[in-house]
């Protein structure tokens, strides 16, 4: 057993419940965990099953009534603490989470940088939910708004942010007042035990057991329960289109409201103005980073006539000598993808671009070693190709050649996903076309900025299948919160609004 595991107090085999009294025995099946960086068994996981959920959920519903009537500020006081707490473990979590989803170190340690940046983040609006005063058209009345928490929030993660999404939900949930339920993939399971160990002895070592819950359990059993439960008012969810789409609709069915992020296709435009250094760094990590595996990866770049025969070639190079490897090996910058199916969906996309025309540039393969490898990829492309209108959870880069800087915005928009996307170009009308109401349409809009590597401290996230929610800063809170608007009146009469009279 790795050391970095055991300092992370995982057992061989572990529980995947916890609510109140921390770990509880499970009675699932077993799920295996593999380093797909080489294979190697790392864990052991007995999933939770229908029953065990039921236990977590009443902890944490139980546990509302406490902590939501704990002052905003010292609830911020606690998630310090927990900022605290995943400094101290930020090297073990950020190698943990390399070893379990196989992204390279710096970009592991970056992810719990993210969730520390989270909690600092969320102690500042633990002084700040605010909500506004109206002025009352009736003499001596006042009206004002404010924020209530919710209740007990649901929050789905994916694979690829094992630790960090989970902290742009939960630091702000918590910070709101409300306890949550977390279900983490199934893929990165030993990151969200570490992660809730870690911040739940917090939560349980200033009186409040039962605020975080965390549930390891199957879609079908646990996952469908809890998008169902009427206990739950808010369930967010990070995953694909197609899974959010049934989240979105089931929990929509009960008139609760979900918060979703899912699937991108996101492009980069770089201009003939361009500064072709910058635009080469910003494709390369924002196509290859984490393996092509972020939803907010580069799948598509414009590249204008007039630069595409002095860009093309260096970041052909560039993508030839990126070393991929061992993501926890000094020097890597391409890691494994997350599984065998990952590989497979990896290999077909490519064959079924070249089957609609594309032309591979470089990349294309499986790299022939133990573990789930391929080389980043580049393929060059035409509007007609259905293939690069879908998101491929892979290092594919489909580059189109244009001219008209309106046709490349109106290609970028022209996918179903909205969530990011970038231009590089030095000159002030282009980039603010691309800004303006009739540039890009996505969530996020960079200039001379990739598409990926957010920081917290905007709202996170992206508009049509990409799913409409907003996360992580800003007024994001305001998703986890319910809103009250309330009218005083300190007079001895009682005018009625709209100037109804009704005496009697
Ligand atoms: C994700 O891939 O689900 O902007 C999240 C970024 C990161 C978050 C990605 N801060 O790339």
């Amino acid at each position: 057993m790795h050391d970095v595991l055991a300092r992370l107090g995982i057992e061989s085999t572990h529980s995947g419940a916890a609510g109140a009294d921390g770990f509880f025995t499970t009675s699932g099946r077993i799920q295996e965990i593999h380093s797909p960086g080489n294979g190697e068994l790392l864990g052991r996981v007995q999933l939770a099953t229908k029953e065990e959920y039921e236990k977590v959920v009443a902890d944490a519903a139980d546990a509302f009534l406490r902590w939501r009537v704990l002052p905003a500020p010292k609830r911020g006081e606690i998630v310090r603490q927990v900022g605290e707490a995943l400094r101290v473990h930020k090297d073990d979590l950020g190698r943990l989470i390399s070893l379990e989803v196989g992204k390279v170190l710096s970009e592991g340690l970056g992810e719990v940088q993210e969730s520390i940046d989270m909690a600092d983040l969320a102690v500042g609006m633990s002084r700040q939910l605010c909500g506004r005063t109206m002025h009352s058209e009736r003499p001596g009345h006042r009206m004002y708004e404010q924020w209530h928490p919710l209740g007990v929030v649901g929050i789905i993660t994916a694979f690829n942010f094992p630790n960090a999404v989970w902290a742009w939900n939960a630091m702000v949930a918590a910070i709101c007042g409300d306890t949550m339920v977390w279900k983490p993939s199934l893929k990165a399971p030993l990151t969200a035990i570490a992660t809730h160990r870690i911040c739940d002895e917090v939560f349980r070592a200033n009186g409040f057991p039962g605020v975080l819950g965390l549930v390891i359990g199957d879609d079908a059993d646990v996952g469908d329960t809890m998008i169902r439960d009427r206990r739950m008012p808010l369930i967010s969810a990070t995953g694909s289109t197609r899974m959010g789409r049934h989240v979105g609709q089931v929990v929509a069915g009960r008139l609760g409201r979900s918060l979703l992020e899912l699937g991108g296709n996101n492009a980069v435009i770089v201009h003939e103005d361009a500064d072709l250094d910058l635009a080469l760094r910003g494709v390369a990590f924002g196509a290859v980073g984490t393996a092509g595996q972020r939803c907010t990866s580069t799948r598509r770049l414009y590249v204008h006539d007039s630069v595409y025969d002095a860009f093309l070639p260096r970041l052909l190079a560039a993508y030839r000598t990126m070393p991929i490897g061992d993501p926890l090996a000094e020097g890597t910058l391409v890691g494994p993808l997350i599984d065998a199916d990952a590989v497979s969906m990896f290999e077909a996309a490519v064959a079924r671009a070249q089957e609609e025309g594309g032309e591979l540039l470089v990349g294309g393969s499986a790299v022939d070693r133990s573990g789930f490898y391929v080389q980043p990829t580049v393929i060059a492309a035409n509007e007609g190709m259905a293939i690069t209108r879908e998101e491929t959870f892979a290092p594919i880069l489909y580059v189109f050649r244009y001219s008209d800087l309106d046709q490349a915005i109106a290609a970028q928009n022209a996918v179903d996903q909205g969530l990011s996307s970038a231009i590089f170009t030095d000159g002030f009308r282009t980039s603010q076309a691309f800004l303006s109401h009739a540039g890009s349409d996505c969530g996020i809009a960079n200039v001379n900025i990739g598409t990926s590597g957010a920081e917290i401290g905007g709202a996170f996230g992206g508009e049509k299948d990409t799913g409409g929610g907003r996360e992580a800063g800003s007024d994001a809170w305001k998703a986890y919160m319910r809103r009250q608007t309330c009218t005083l009146n300190y007079t001895k009469e009682l005018p009625l609004a709209q100037g109804v009279r009704f005496d009697v």
